[in-house]
Formats: structure tokens, sequence, C-alpha cells
């Protein structure tokens, strides 16, 4: 059977949840592969708002199976406190969540040490989202991490939880961070913690395998975006994850032959949140007003989002190294009061035309967007769900970015709500999403 992966192809907040929300229904596991609690996926269904984090979106959907992969970073507060809220508003996440013993646990240490680094005079300032992401990744790179498996561990865990806060204690206070903490405190925290993570923990790699082999099919959840991505993103202001495809294989322990389609995520135009160059962005009114119509604030922050407009080369590239199968363009509706809709058509480097990004994020923000101004169209497009229902110069703004990036548009959401969606006709996004017997690989 086809499995699907659910990418982000800007700087993340494109609409994932809400695609992975309707594609689940037709999928029997939906997998986290990267990222942690910095991911804030928001799902409409009916007048009801679910915002999930850690937790898979689809197992919003009765009788899936959501899996936190091994490349997930794991704080077990928010884990557990995102199962409660699911819980109360009456999602079954006890029966169906599954997570990785080999998954990298975010202690506090994580996050006070951001902090520090964030504030310090002398370094770059990421804006990142306080949650200690980074730091944690830093220390499964440097193979010192504690995963979920010694978490678990009544023999190892307290060993070696001692000696990382020893250890994180003395780079604290070489920095000059003075937030003293009591380490036995917190270790007895931990360890309760970890009995109520005990009963969702497991080799979600052996799981994944086996449900392949027994025919069921996998929706790999994307968290971030490719220009957020370590390697490919706009370095060092992104996060500490692959957020592209390749991120799914080594974050789940599923083999790339297992992933048959990868569908991308773009909003009709572009945010970003915390630091780093935004060639395409509006400042001033034009981009309050953006900020204004699409409610642009960090569904985990709340910081005010970055906005501009769409950048044909970024999505080319994103094309590029996710290799898509299809788009689902987000948030037209947001443009719907717009006259007319500038879109970044190339890059201008140096007098020369440039087709790939400068790995320099300096030099990156030297580039010069060329844009093209489109027509805005007439009337609203908020809930539309049949294409030839749009506007017809909506319909041409679509049309133009299909023909532009070469890639399939296969929808287009009109609103937040599950519903609000326009799925195309024999595209193929229809086979994955929306035909239960989706196309076979
Ligand atoms: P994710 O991180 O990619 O899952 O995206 P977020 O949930 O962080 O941000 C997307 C926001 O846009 C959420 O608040 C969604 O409810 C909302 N949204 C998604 N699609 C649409 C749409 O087509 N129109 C509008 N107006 N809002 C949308
Ligand atoms: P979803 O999955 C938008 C951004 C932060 C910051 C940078 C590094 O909802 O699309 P980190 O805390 O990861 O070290 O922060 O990455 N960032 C996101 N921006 N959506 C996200 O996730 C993000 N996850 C991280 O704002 O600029
Ligand atoms: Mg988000």
């Amino acid at each position: 059977m086809s499995n699907l992966a659910v990418l982000g192809l800007q700087w993340g907040d494109e609409g994932k949840g809400k695609l992975i929300d309707l594609a689940a229904e037709h999928y029997d596991v939906v997998v986290r592969c990267q990222g942690g609690n910095n991911a804030g996926h928001t799902v409409q269904v009916a007048d009801r708002v679910y915002k999930l984090s850690l937790i898979p979106s689809g197992v919003l959907r009765p009788g899936k199976i959501g899996v936190v992969g091994n490349g997930v970073v794991i704080n077990p507060e928010a884990l557990l406190s995102e199962i409660d809220t699911l819980r109360s508003l009456g999602v079954d996440v006890e029966s169906n969540l599954l997570v990785s013993n080999r998954a990298h646990v975010v202690f506090p240490y994580h996050p006070m040490l951001e902090r520090s680094s964030e504030e310090s005079p002398g370094k770059r300032r990421i804006g990142t989202t306080s949650r200690g992401i980074g730091p944690c990744y830093e220390d499964k790179v440097a193979r010192r991490g504690i995963r979920v498996a010694e978490l678990l561990s009544p023999t190892h865990f307290p060993d070696r939880f001692r000696a990382m806060a020893a250890e994180k204690s003395a780079v604290a206070e070489a920095l000059g961070v003075h937030e003293p903490w009591d380490v036995e405190a917190a270790l007895a925290r931990y360890q309760g913690l970890a009995e109520r993570m005990r009963p969702f923990v497991t080799e979600t790699g052996k799981y994944l395998n086996q449900a392949i082999q027994e025919g069921k099919r996998l929706l790999f959840e994307g968290a971030q975006a490719t220009m957020l991505d370590i390697d490919f993103g706009t370095y060092p202001y992104l996060t500490s994850s692959n957020a592209t495809a390749g991120g799914l294989c080594t974050g789940s322990g599923v083999s790339p032959r297992f992933l048959h389609h990868i569908v991308g995520v773009a909003k009709a135009y572009a945010t970003r949140v915390g630091e780093g160059p935004f060639l395409t962005e509006a400042h001033g009114p034009a981009g309050d007003d953006l900020r204004e119509a699409g409610a642009e604030y960090g569904t985990v922050t709340g910081r005010p989002r970055r906005c501009g407009w769409f950048d044909i080369p970024l999505l080319r590239y994103a094309h590029a190294i996710n290799h898509l199968s299809s788009l689902f363009i987000t948030k037209l509706d947001v443009l719907d009061h717009l006259d007319t809709v500038p879109v970044c058509t190339g890059y201008r480097y140096k007098g020369a035309t440039l087709d790939w990004m400068p790995a320099i994020a300096e030099e990156y923000a030297e580039v010069e967007p060329v844009y093209e101004e489109l027509p805005g169209w007439s009337g609203p497009t908020a809930g539309i769900t049949d294409f030839e229902q749009l506007p017809g110069a909506a319909k041409d703004y679509i049309a133009f970015l299909e023909d532009r990036l070469e890639i399939e548009i296969g929808g287009v959401s009109t609103g937040p709500k599950r519903e609000e969606t326009i799925i195309r006709e024999g595209s193929i996004l229809e086979r994955v999403t929306v035909a239960s017997d989706a196309a076979c690989a």
C-alpha cells in the first residue's frame, strides 16, 4: 500500500496540520519524525480548534495510530500535558499513541542554556521558540543525550541524569547563568513523568516496519519546513533537525523505498517567525495588513509572524530538495481583499540570475527579488470547495504559480476548517488524500 508524507516548504506554519487531518481519514498510522514542541499544528474541526505540538495531528480521527518517532525530541511534561488536553477534549490517545524509546529527552537545562545563548551579546540571535530544542539536538549529536529508554530505566537513569546535571550546571556557571535548581528534586520528578510515559513507549521503528508488512498505510507528518531545515534552510537561522524529505526516514526508521508520495504545503503568500533573511518580506502597512487578514501569530509562542509575498525561486528550490508529488496551497482567502498580488518570480545577485539558494545567510539576504504584479480577484474565495467556482483571477493566480513552479497544484485551502478545501479532480493529491483506494506505488 502507498504511504504519504506532508512537508512544509517555506518557514513553517503553512497549514500542514490541516492537510494531515484531512488525509488521515485514509491512512492507518500517522508519524512525526523530527522537531519537538517547537511545532504548533492547528486543526479546526467544525467549531473546535485543536493545537497539536508533539502528538501527530492524525490522532484526531478515531482509530488512527499516532507515532512520535525516534527523530523527535520530547519534553515529557509537554507530551503528558498534551495527552491530558486531548483527553479532556474527548480524543482517545490512551490506546492509540506510541512513543519511541530512542527519541531524545528535553530536560530543564536545555531551555536554560538556550536562553543564555540567545541573550549572549556576542552571538547571532536566532529567535527560537525557547523550548530547548537546539540544545537537546546538540546533546544527541554529541552522543551525550538521554533517550526515552534511559529515562525509563531505574538502573541507568539516576546516574546518567546526575552526571548530565553536573556537566550542565558547570557549563551554565561558566556562561554566567545563575538559575539554581534542585537536581534530586528534578530527578524524582522525571522518574514520576517516566512512569506516566511508560505505557506509550515502544520500538516504534519495529512497529512501523511491521505495520508496512501488514499492508497498513503510513502518513508522515512533517514539522517545520524546508527553509528551517538544518542543512538546506537559511543557516544558522533555522531549527536543529532535518525538516526535508530525508528527515522522515532517519526520524522513523522507515526506508526511503516506502516513501511513495510527498506532498508539499505552501501558503499563497509567505510568513516567517524569528530572525533570518526573508527576501519577500512586506514591511510596514502591507505586512501588517497580511498579518491581520491571515491571523499570523505563532501557534507556539504567540509572536507576530513576519509576512510577505509568494517566492517562486524558493519554492522551486524546496521542490528540488523534496521532489514533490503535488503541492497544496493554503490561505488563498487571505489575499481576497487585495487589488494586486506581488509574486517574486526571480532572484538577482550581483547582476546575475540565481536558481539556487546561497549557502551564507548574509549573502542570501543581499539577493534582490524580482517581482511581477498579478491582478487581485473581484469576489471572495473564502470557503469555496470547487476550483471552478473560484473567481477568474484567483484561478489565474494558481495557474501562474503552477506554470512557473512546474508542479501540480493539487489542492487549495480557502479557510481553516476541514471542509474549506478544494481538492482538484484527477490530481495526484486527490488520489493520495481523498480517494480511499489511493494509488499504489
Ligand atoms: P502548521 O504548523 O503548518 O500546521 O500550521 P499552523 O497551524 O501553525 O498555522 C496555520 C494557521 O492557518 C492555522 O491557524 C490554521 O487554522 C490556519 N489555516 C490553515 N489553512 C487556512 C486557510 O486556507 N485559510 C485561513 N484563513 N486559515 C487557514
Ligand atoms: P511548525 O511545525 C514556524 C522557528 C523559530 C525560529 C527557528 C528556531 O508549526 O511549522 P527552534 O525553537 O526550533 O530552535 O527555533 O525556527 N520555528 C518555527 N517556525 N513553525 C514551526 O513549526 C517552527 N519551529 C521552529 O521561530 O525562527
Ligand atoms: Mg505551526
